[in-house]
C-alpha cells in the first residue's frame, strides 16, 4: 500500500467539488471578481473562527508577512529577529521591505525560536521580532518579546508567522492574537488550503487592520488617492469562495492531524523506536501541519521509505543564515548549531487528514525495519 506524503483529494471529494463549483458559479453570475462579497464573507468567517476581531484577506502568506511588517512600521534598515530554521518566505518578507533579517537559533526539540536564542541576537537596532509557529506548534510569543525587550531596553513590534498554524492555541492565547499582527498562508497543502495561492493577516488593532486594507490595494483608502506606496495584494474571489467551503471542516481536519500524530507516538513506542528517532514535541495546542521526526541517518532513512512507496519531505534542508542570497549578512557555518543540525536530520512523515491507520502502521514499521527492528 502506497503512502503519499500529501494528497489534496482528501479535501476535494465529489461533494466538495460540487459545492465549490456552485460557489464559483455564483461568483461568475454576480460578476464582482475583485474585492467581491466572498472576500468580506471570508474575513468575517475567519474572524469568528479564530476569535480575532480583524482579518484582512490577501494574495498569499508571503505577502501577508509583508503587509503585517509594513503595518507595524517596519522599514529600511530596521533589524528583525527571526529563526534561521523556517521557510524562506519568513526572511524574504523582511528583505522585501528593505529591513534586515537577523537570524536566531532554535530549540533542538521544538525547532522554535526561544526567549534565549532571540535575546542573543538583540541589538539597539532591533525593531521587531518575527517568531514562527513552525510545523503548527504554538510558541510562547510574549516570553520571546519580553526577553528581547529586556535586552534592548525599548519596546519591539511582534509579527507572528502563523503560516503553518491556523487553529493552533498556546496557553497564553490563540495563534494570530499573540503579537501586533500575524500572517497566515492558505497555500493548498496548508491546514486550511485554497485551490491556489491565498493568505490573510490578523490583528487586534482596528487602525492597523485599516492600514493593511489600504496597503493591500496600493496604499489608498479611496480609489486613486494614495497615502503611501502599497501593493496589489488582493485575494482572488475564487480562492475566498473555496476557503469559505473548507473553513467549516478545519477543526475536524486539525483533530484528524492530532489523532494521526498520537497514533504515530503510540506506534513508535510499541516498536521501541525511542532510541532511534527523536519524535516531535507534543504541545496540546499543536495542529501538526507537519509531523517531523529526526535522526542522523535521515538521508538513508528517506531512501528506504521511498523504496517502500512512502512519501516524506525535508523542511528545511538549509538554514536561512547560510542561504546564498543572505551571504552579505555574514552568516557562517557554526553560527547557529541547532538550526544547522536540524537541517541535516529532520524528516517529515505523512500527516495530512487523509492518511489512514494502516498507512501509519506501514510508515512506522518501515522505519523500524530500517533500524533493524
Ligand atoms: C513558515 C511559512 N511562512 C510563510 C509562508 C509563505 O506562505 P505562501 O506560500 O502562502 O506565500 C509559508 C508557506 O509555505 C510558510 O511555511
Amino acid at each position: 500500500m502506497k503512502v503519499p506524503f500529501f494528497d489534496v483529494r482528501y479535501n476535494l471529494g465529489d461533494e466538495d467539488k460540487k459545492a465549490i463549483l456552485e460557489r464559483w458559479s455564483a461568483l461568475l453570475d454576480h460578476g464582482s471578481f475583485v474585492n467581491g462579497p466572498e472576500i468580506a464573507e471570508l474575513e468575517s468567517a475567519l474572524a469568528s473562527f479564530l476569535g480575532i476581531e480583524h482579518v484582512v484577506a490577501c494574495s498569499n502568506g508571503s505577502d501577508a508577512l509583508v503587509l503585517a511588517l509594513r503595518a507595524c512600521d517596519i522599514g529600511p534598515g530596521d533589524e528583525v529577529i527571526l529563526p534561521a530554521f523556517t521557510f524562506f518566505a519568513t526572511a524574504g518578507a523582511v528583505a522585501r521591505i528593505g529591513a534586515v533579517p537577523v537570524f536566531a537559533d532554535v530549540d533542538p526539540v521544538t525547532y522554535l525560536m526561544t526567549p534565549e536564542t532571540a535575546a542573543a541576537r538583540a541589538s539597539a537596532k532591533t525593531k521587531a521580532i518575527l517568531p514562527v509557529h513552525l510545523y503548527g506548534c504554538p510558541l510562547d510569543v510574549s516570553a520571546v518579546r519580553a526577553a528581547v525587550e529586556s535586552v534592548v531596553g525599548h519596546s519591539v513590534m511582534v509579527v507572528e508567522d502563523s503560516a503553518q498554524a491556523v487553529g493552533a492555541v498556546h496557553e497564553t492565547g490563540t495563534v494570530g492574537a499573540l503579537g501586533d499582527a500575524s500572517a497566515f498562508s492558505c497555500y493548498p497543502t496548508k491546514n486550511l488550503g485554497a485551490t491556489g495561492d491565498a493568505g490573510f493577516v490578523t490583528t487586534l488593532d482596528a487602525e492597523r487592520a485599516d492600514r493593511m486594507r489600504a496597503l493591500r490595494q496600493h496604499g489608498g483608502g479611496r480609489a486613486y488617492f494614495h497615502d503611501e506606496v502599497g501593493f496589489n495584494f488582493r485575494q482572488s474571489g475564487l480562492q475566498a469562495a473555496a476557503l469559505l467551503h473548507h473553513l467549516p471542516r478545519l477543526t475536524e481536519h486539525n483533530t484528524a492531524r492530532r489523532c494521526g500524530a498520537e497514533h504515530y507516538y503510540q506506534l513508535a513506542s510499541d516498536l521501541g523506536l525511542g532510541e532511534s528517532i527523536q519524535m516531535p514535541q507534543s504541545h496540546p495546542g499543536h495542529v501538526f501541519h507537519q509531523f517531523v521526526i529526526r535522526t542522523p541517518q535521515r538521508d538513508a532513512l528517506r531512501e528506504h521509505l521511498g523504496k517502500a512507496d512512502i512519501g516524506s519531505a525535508i523542511f528545511y534542508p538549509l538554514p536561512l543564515h547560510l542561504q546564498p542570497c543572505f551571504a552579505h549578512l555574514g552568516g557562517a557555518i557554526g553560527d547557529l548549531p541547532a538550526s544547522e543540525l536540524a537541517a541535516n536530520e529532520v524528516i517529515a512523515l505523512p500527516i495530512y487528514p487523509g492518511v489512514v491507520d494502516e498507512q501509519r502502521e506501514i510508515v512506522m514499521k518501515t522505519i523500524a525495519e530500517f533500524f533493524g527492528g
